[in-house]
C-alpha cells in the first residue's frame, strides 16, 4: 500500500507494541494466560473469590510498569498524534501508560489503566500509583475490600464503545498494531472498516487471526514497523 496521507487515522493497539519495552503479551509463547488462569485473575468472579489474588497479579504488573520505558513505537504513534491532532484516533487495549508517556494526549484505554482504581461498592475513583492492599478502604464509603484495578475483565463492558464507533466510522485507514485479534469487541473493529469501505493495515510481529481481514499486513516488530509507517506518512 503507498502511504498516501489519510485525513483521518483511528490507531487500535494490543499488547504487542508494549512487548519490546519489556511488557508481557499475552498469548504469545511465555505470555501471561500461558502462566497464570485468565479466570483466576481477570474475571469480576475471581476478584469476589480470592480478592488478595487479583491485587497480586495487577500490584505485581504495576510495580513492573515502572521498570520500563516507552519504545520506539509508543514515540512514533505520539508523534503521529502530534502531527494529526484532532483527526487521529488513538485506541489501546493496554492497561500500561507507555503511550502517555511517549508523549500521546488523547488515549483510550478500552480496557482501562492499571494507573487507576475504583470501589466495588460506590464507584469511587482514584489513582492506584501504589499497591492496592485487600483492607484498603475506599475512600469515599470507607468499605474495606472494594477497591479493584480499574481494569475491564473479562466478561465486562469495555471504556468508551460509543466514542470509539463513532470515531472508526469516520476514519479513512484504520491500523491494528500488536493484537492477536483473539478478544472482542476489538477484535471485530476490522470488519466494521471492511464493511465501510475503510483501508486497513495490520502491523504484527507474526500473522494475527485477524490478518486474513486485512488490505495489507506487515509483520515484523512493532520497534521497526510503526515508525516506518510513521515516517512514510509524514514524508511530505
Ligand atoms: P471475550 O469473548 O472478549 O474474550 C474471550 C477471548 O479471551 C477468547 O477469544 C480467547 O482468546 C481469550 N480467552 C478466553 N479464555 C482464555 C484462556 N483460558 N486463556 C487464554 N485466552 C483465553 O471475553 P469477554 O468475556 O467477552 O470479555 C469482554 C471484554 O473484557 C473483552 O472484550 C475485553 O475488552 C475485556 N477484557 C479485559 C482484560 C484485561 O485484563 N484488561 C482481560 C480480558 C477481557
Ligand atoms: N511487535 C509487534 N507485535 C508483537 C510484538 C512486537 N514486538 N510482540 C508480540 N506481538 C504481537 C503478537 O504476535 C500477538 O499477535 O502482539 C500480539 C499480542 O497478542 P495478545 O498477547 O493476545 O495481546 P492482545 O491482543 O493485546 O490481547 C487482547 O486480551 O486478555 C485480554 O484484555 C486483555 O487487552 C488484552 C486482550
Amino acid at each position: 500500500m503507498t502511504e498516501r496521507r489519510p485525513s483521518s487515522l483511528f490507531i487500535l493497539t494490543g499488547a504487542g507494541i508494549s512487548a519490546e519495552s519489556g511488557v508481557e503479551t499475552f498469548r504469545d509463547k511465555g505470555g501471561l494466560w500461558s502462566k497464570v488462569r485468565l479466570e483466576d485473575v481477570a474475571t469480576p468472579e475471581a476478584f469476589v473469590r480470592d480478592l488478595a489474588r487479583v491485587q497480586a497479579f495487577y500490584n505485581a504488573r504495576r510495580a513492573g510498569l515502572s521498570a520500563v520505558s516507552p519504545n520506539a513505537a509508543h514515540e512514533a504513534l505520539a508523534r503521529l498524534e502530534h502531527e494529526f491532532a484532532g483527526t487521529l484516533t488513538l485506541v489501546t487495549q493496554n492497561i500500561d501508560d507507555l503511550h502517555e508517556r511517549a508523549g500521546a494526549r488523547r488515549v483510550l484505554h478500552m480496557h482501562g489503566e492499571l494507573a487507576k482504581a475504583f470501589c466495588n461498592g460506590c464507584a469511587e475513583r482514584r489513582d492506584a500509583t501504589r499497591d492496592l492492599a485487600v483492607d484498603d478502604a475506599c475512600p469515599a464509603c470507607g468499605k474495606t475490600g472494594t477497591m479493584r484495578p480499574d481494569v475491564v475483565w473479562f466478561g465486562e463492558i469495555p471504556y468508551h464503545m460509543d466514542l470509539i464507533l463513532e470515531r472508526l466510522a469516520s476514519a479513512d485507514l484504520f491500523v491494528s498494531i500488536g493484537t492477536s485479534g483473539a478478544v472482542y469487541p476489538a477484535a471485530g473493529f476490522v470488519s466494521e472498516a471492511r464493511q465501510r469501505g475503510i483501508r486497513t493495515l495490520e502491523l504484527n510481529l507474526e500473522p494475527s487471526d485477524g490478518s486474513w481481514q486485512f488490505d495489507e499486513a506487515r509483520h515484523g516488530p512493532a520497534s521497526r514497523l510503526v515508525p516506518a509507517f510513521v515516517d512514510a506518512i509524514l514524508r511530505p
